[in-house]
């Protein structure tokens, strides 16, 4: 058994942050991070756009991206979590350049600031258009000047431990233990326990197959916590994003950034028809819930399989400036920014629900914390405000690290057992968990989309029952793999997904259900 103080599932921005802060200030503690990837690998890398701050206070103000943030959210965010989330967005930064991540400057040597949907002002910071990856190299290079930080890739969270492991009945107070950890190189399942674990475990865009999230994005932590029995909420509000590049083959798709409609580029329908000021009088620059309702009526309307963003009347070098990553990426698929309409859809994008937390991060079970993009703050309501998610994760890895540094305890004798995995054998049939994923992917696709009515979310919930019971027969017969224990969770989360979504009687922001109308 491996002994921590605090067990980290994750390395994006928000177990990275977390880590680093409680490393530094506290070096007689120890961190252990379990990543199931390359240590890189995650939401955070891809992140494009950038981190929406307040800086120029002449032109704009807290109070302004405050607003913006409750209008996204349409009535549903917990207004003095926004407020407190804004408002430290500024020191989080500083952090962040004190780790050496870099930020664009204008000519004038200030932060050149971008803007995507829903903000009225130009407040997004950004590394040209690949700033995920540059936050998330800073943090790993602090990460790895820390020797009180240990980090295990190819490390697979399988479940975290609670009291229902050491057999004790009472589920009005769970703890947590740490967790069950699946070695992915050896197949060795380690037992880590911890002193407080934090599930940094990130999104969910996989459970649909048109995504713009790469493939570790399968709602682990979410389903971890949901079978320990931690408050889930919000699940219906699921963020498609309106510009991914169409990919007629489905799977991943690459993000067209919001912020290269902030910049200008217009959104047209086959026959060249600007559709978006018909929608809404911010045009291209409504929210996101707005503009991927808006393209799929479209779409409808039409039969079409995509719409196309227009950036040809755009000032070229300086797009090609901004937005190299992007400009690079269509050139592969032989589409030439300058002449070429850039065919777009929307794709799953982002969880605005998840596993539910106070101010401090702390979940409804004991000792378990969770942050980033698999929590539930009340920051983003029914729709999350463009690049406030990275300034989500920042500002509450901070605040998990203030809490748990009052609240240094004592460890925790006990007796954790082992993994026990008697009477399971190495699974033969693999091509079962790939036409369970494929069938899972295409319901969720087909009928819990952008518009859902109560029928097809009913077919929908009909269908997953047979995939559950299906995952779970081979679960518990199988030995531990990480596509195996993937797809169980996928599975959990879509029944979240739909469950929640059949008890949300209002079309708010990301939820619309024609029977709600
Ligand atoms: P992630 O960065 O996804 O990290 C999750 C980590 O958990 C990964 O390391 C993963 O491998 C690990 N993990 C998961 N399950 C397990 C398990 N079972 N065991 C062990 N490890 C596990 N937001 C913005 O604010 N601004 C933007 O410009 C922006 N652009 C985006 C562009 C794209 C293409 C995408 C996909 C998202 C974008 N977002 C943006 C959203 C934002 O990037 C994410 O919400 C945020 O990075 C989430 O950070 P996180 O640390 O919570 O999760
Ligand atoms: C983008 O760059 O369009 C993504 C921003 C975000 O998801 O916040």
């Amino acid at each position: 058994m491996v002994e921590k103080n605090f067990l980290v599932i994750g390395s994006g921005v928000a177990g990275l942050t977390f880590a680093v802060k409680m490393a530094e200030k506290h070096p007689d503690r120890n961190v252990i991070i379990v990543t199931k990837g390359d240590e890189d690998e995650s939401n955070t890398k891809y992140a494009q756009g950038g981190i929406a701050v307040v800086l120029d206070m002449e032109e704009d103000s807290f109070q302004k991206h405050i607003q913006d943030t409750l209008i996204a959210g349409d009535g549903l965010c917990d207004r003095e979590v926004v407020e407190m989330v804004v408002k430290e967005g500024p020191q989080r930064l500083k952090e962040l350049i004190a780790w050496e991540a870099n930020f664009d400057l204008n000519s004038e040597g200030d932060f050149d600031l971008g803007k995507e949907g829903g903000h009225s002002e130009y407040r997004v910071v950004h590394h040209k258009d690949v700033t995920g990856y540059e936050v998330e190299r800073a943090l790993l290079q602090r990460v790895h000047q820390l020797p009180n930080i240990e980090l295990l890739s190819h490390h697979f969270a399988i479940d975290l431990i609670t009291d229902h492991h050491l057999n004790s009945k009472n589920d009005n107070d769970i703890s947590c233990y740490g967790a069950y950890v699946l070695n992915q190189k050896n197949g060795e399942i380690l037992t880590i326990k911890a002193d407080n674990t934090l599930l940094a475990s990130g999104g969910i865009g996989r459970v649909y197959g048109h995504t713009t999230n790469p493939i570790i994005a399968t709602g682990d932590g979410i389903a971890m916590a949901y079978r320990a029995k931690a408050k889930i909420k919000d699940m219906e509000f699921i963020q498609f994003h309106p510009t991914a590049l169409y990919n007629p083959e489905g799977g991943s798709y690459f993000l067209i950034s919001e912020a290269v409609r902030g910049f200008g580029a217009y959104l047209r329908n086959k026959s060249g028809y600007r559709f978006m000021p018909d929608y809404d009088d911010r045009a291209e620059l409504a929210s996101r819930d707005i503009v991927s309702q808006s393209i799929d009526n479209e779409l409808k309307k039409s039969g079409d399989s995509h719409v196309f963003l227009d950036c040809t009347h755009l000032d070229m070098v300086a797009f090609k400036k901004h937005f190299p990553n992007i400009y690079d990426k269509c050139k592969e698929y032989h589409i030439d920014v300058e002449k070429d309409w850039i065919p777009v859809v929307p794709a799953s994008h982002y969880l605005c629900g998840g596993i539910v937390v106070d101010k401090q991060g702390k979940t409804s079970i004991s000792n378990l914390y969770a942050c980033g993009e698999c929590s539930k703050t009340g920051l983003h309501g029914a729709n999350r405000l463009a690049s406030n998610s990275l300034l989500e994760a920042l500002v509450y890895a901070h605040n998990i690290f203030k809490a748990l540094s009052v609240d240094s305890q004592e460890s925790r004798q006990l007796s954790i057992p082992d993994w026990n995995d008697e009477g399971t054998s190495i699974p033969k049939e693999h091509i079962l968990i790939q036409h369970n994923l494929k069938e899972l992917q295409a319901l969720m696709r087909d009928y819990v989309g952008i518009v859902r009515s109560n029928k097809r979310l009913h077919k929908a919930i009909t269908r997953l029952d047979l995939i559950y019971n299906e995952v779970e027969e081979f679960y518990k017969e199988s030995k531990i793999t990480t596509t195996l224990c993937e797809l169980r969770n996928m599975v959990n989360v879509a029944h979240l997904i739909i469950s929640q979504s059949l008890e949300q009687k209002e079309n708010r922001g990301g939820y619309f259900n024609s029977d709600n109308i």
